[in-house]
C-alpha cells in the first residue's frame, strides 16, 4: 500500500501535450523513483486527463470528430509523449471515467444538501477562452472589450452557484493554521491575498443547450457541471474516495500544480473540501512557467518547441535532468535549445559521461588483461564529503519534494569533485598496477555510487550503468564490490557524449 501521493494537475484533452505538461510530471516521476531506489516510504503517482468542457468539445469539433473519440486519441498522444521520457504514473486519471463521474455528483449532491450550493442566474460578461463568467470585472471596461473581443460575450442564464462567500473566514483560519501549506511562500502570501479581497459565490454550471460535454448536474437535465469543479475532484476519484483504505494516502497527497492554477486548488478546492467535510491534502507546490521570450510555452499560442524531436539530439535523461537543473521550483525561465544543450552537454555528457570514459579508457590502456583488482581502501576526504552531502540531499528530497534543485546541485558537486580527483591525482599517469587498480576500483566505484544517486532523473542511463556494473540502481547495491573483469564493457561507451545524444 502507498501512503504517500503526488498528483500532476490533469491536462486539458483540448490539444498536444508540451514541455511545460512534461515539466510537473518529471518532477512527480523523479520524486516516485527516489523512494523506490532509497527504500522509503513508496509514492502513489496519478496523472491524467481533463477531458470535459467547451475547449475540448471545440477541439473534437474542429476536427469532425466525435468528443469520445478526440479524447481517446488526445489519450494516446499524451501516454506516448511521457512515455518517450520513461514517465510512468502509477494512476492515469480520465474524467470521462465512469467512476469519477459518479463521485462528482456525489460530491454535488452533498454540498447541495449542506446549504453550499444553489441555483439562480447569472448575468454579466463571459469570457469563451477561458470558460469564465468574468464576475469581477468592472462593466463600462467589459463593454468596451466585448465590442472589440469576439471571445467575450453579454450572457443571461440559469446556473448553480457555490457559495465560495460562506468560506472566507474558514480559509484565512485553514490558511493561518497552515502556514506551510503551500510552497513558495509568495504563492501562499497570493492565495491568502486573494481571500482577504473577498470571495464572491461562482458559478459551477453551464447550461446544456450551450454545452453538452459534461457531467449531468444531479437532478437537473438542463445543466452540466462545470469543468473545474469536475476535473478538481479527479484527485479524490483517483484515490477511490471514499474507501477508507486511502484516507492516509489522501492526507498524505501533495498536488504540483502551475501558478495559473493557483486559484482554483488554494481557494475553490479548498472550499469545496471544506464545505463536503473532506479533509484536505498535504500540500500544493506550485511551479512557475517555461517561458518563450515573453509569453509562456502554450498551446494557444502555439510557441512550443516539440521537444520530443529533440530527443534524439539529448536523449530523454538529459531533457529530464534539463527540466529539473533548468527551473528553479517556483521560479520561471526561459526555454531555448541552447540552454537545453549546454546543461546536458557541459554537465551531462562532458562531466559525467565522459568521466566513465576516461576511467574505461584508462583501465583499456593500462590495465593489463583489464582486470580490477582492489588491494588496498582509499578514502579521499573532499570527495567523502561530497558524496555524503549527496545522499543526504537525495533524503531530504525524498522527505520533502521541494528540495529538487538542491539535490541535483548536490549530485552535480560530486561529479566536479570526482573530476578533480581524477585530474589532480593523474590517474592516467599512473605505472604501477596495483596502485592504478586501486585507483580505478575507487573511481569506478564512486561512479556507480553517483549513478543510483542520480538514477530517479536518469532511469535509462542507469540502466546501462548498472549493467555494466552488474547491479540494480537502489541503495541495495551501493555498497556492493564492482565486477573484477571489464572485457564486457561496451566500446561505445568511450564515445565523448556516452548516452546523452539519443
Ligand atoms: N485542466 C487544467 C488543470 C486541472 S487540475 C484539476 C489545466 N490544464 S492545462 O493543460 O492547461 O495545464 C496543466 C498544467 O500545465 C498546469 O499546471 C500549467 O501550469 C502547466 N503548464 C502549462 N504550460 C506551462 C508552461 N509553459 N510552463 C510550466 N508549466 C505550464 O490547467
Amino acid at each position: 500500500m502507498k501512503n504517500r501521493c503526488i498528483t500532476t494537475p490533469i491536462f486539458y484533452a483540448n490539444s498536444v501535450p508540451h514541455l511545460g505538461h512534461l515539466y510537473s510530471v518529471v518532477l512527480a516521476d523523479v520524486w516516485a523513483r527516489s523512494s523506490e531506489i532509497l527504500n522509503e516510504k513508496p509514492i502513489l503517482f496519478v496523472s491524467g486527463l481533463d477531458e470535459h468542457g467547451q475547449k475540448v468539445f471545440e477541439a473534437a469539433k474542429r476536427q469532425n470528430l466525435f468528443v469520445k473519440d478526440h479524447v481517446d486519441n488526445i489519450c494516446m498522444e499524451f501516454l506516448e509523449f511521457f512515455g518517450k521520457f520513461n514517465v510512468i504514473s502509477d494512476i492515469w486519471m480520465r474524467t470521462t471515467n465512469e467512476d469519477h463521474k459518479q463521485l462528482v455528483q456525489q460530491i454535488w449532491a452533498d454540498l447541495q444538501e449542506k446549504g453550499y450550493i444553489y441555483k439562480s442566474y447569472y448575468e454579466g460578461f463571459y469570457s469563451i477562452s477561458e470558460e469564465t463568467y468574468l464576475t469581477d470585472v468592472d462593466n463600462e471596461e467589459m463593454t468596451k472589450l466585448a465590442m472589440t473581443n469576439k471571445n467575450i460575450v453579454f450572457r443571461k442564464e440559469e446556473c448553480y452557484y457555490f457559495k465560495l462567500s460562506a468560506f472566507e473566514e474558514k480559509l484565512l483560519n485553514f490558511f493561518d493554521e497552515n502556514p506551510d501549506f503551500i510552497y513558495p511562500k509568495k504563492r501562499y502570501n497570493e492565495a491568502v491575498g486573494f481571500i482577504k479581497q473577498g470571495l464572491k459565490d461562482f458559478v459551477i454550471s453551464r447550461p446544456k443547450d450551450r454545452l453538452i460535454w459534461g457531467i449531468d448536474v444531479p437532478n437537473d437535465n438542463d445543466q452540466v457541471v462545470y469543468v473545474w469543479f469536475d476535473a478538481l475532484i479527479n484527485y479524490l476519484s483517483a484515490l477511490k474516495y471514499p474507501d477508507k483504505k486511502y484516507e492516509k494516502t489522501w492526507k498524505n497527497t501533495i498536488h504540483i500544480l502551475g501558478k495559473d492554477i493557483l486559484k482554483f486548488h488554494a481557494i475553490y478546492w479548498i472550499a469545496m473540501l471544506i464545505g463536503a467535510e473532506i479533509p484536505v491534502p498535504q500540500k500544493l507546490v506550485v511551479h512557475g512557467w517555461w517561458m518563450n521570450g515573453e509569453n509562456k510555452i502554450s498551446k494557444s499560442l502555439n510557441n512550443a518547441t516539440p521537444i520530443q524531436d529533440l530527443i534524439p539530439s539529448y536523449s530523454s535523461d538529459g531533457i529530464r535532468y534539463f527540466l529539473l537543473k533548468g527551473l528553479k521550483l517556483g521560479e520561471d525561465v526561459e526555454f531555448s535549445e541552447k540552454y537545453l544543450r549546454t546543461i546536458v552537454y557541459s554537465e551531462l555528457a562532458d562531466k559525467y559521461g565522459n568521466l566513465l570514459a576516461r576511467l574505461l579508457g584508462v583501465l583499456k590502456m593500462r590495465v593489463s588483461s583489464r582486470r580490477l583488482r582492489k588491494t588496498r581502501n582509499l578514502n579521499d576526504e573532499n570527495l567523502t564529503k561530497k558524496f555524503e552531502n549527496c545522499v543526504q540531499s537525495l533524503k531530504s528530497f525524498n522527505a520533502d519534494i521541494t528540495k529538487i534543485n538542491d539535490y541535483v546541485e548536490s549530485w552535480l558537486d560530486l561529479v566536479n569533485e570526482m573530476n578533480l580527483y581524477f585530474s589532480k591525482n593523474e590517474i592516467w599517469k599512473i605505472d604501477d598496477q596495483f596502485e592504478i587498480s586501486n585507483q580505478l576500483y575507487y573511481l569506478l566505484d564512486m561512479f556507480k555510487k553517483s549513478t543510483i544517486l542520480i538514477s530517479p532523473i536518469l532511469p535509462k542511463t542507469a540502466k546501462t550503468v548498472g549493467e555494466l556494473f552488474c547491479i540494480n540502481c537502489t541503495f541495495d547495491y551501493m555498497e556492493s564490490p564492482l565486477p573484477d573483469n571489464y572485457d564486457q564493457f561496451n566500446e561505445l561507451l568511450f564515445t565523448k557524449h556516452f548516452n546523452f545524444n539519443g
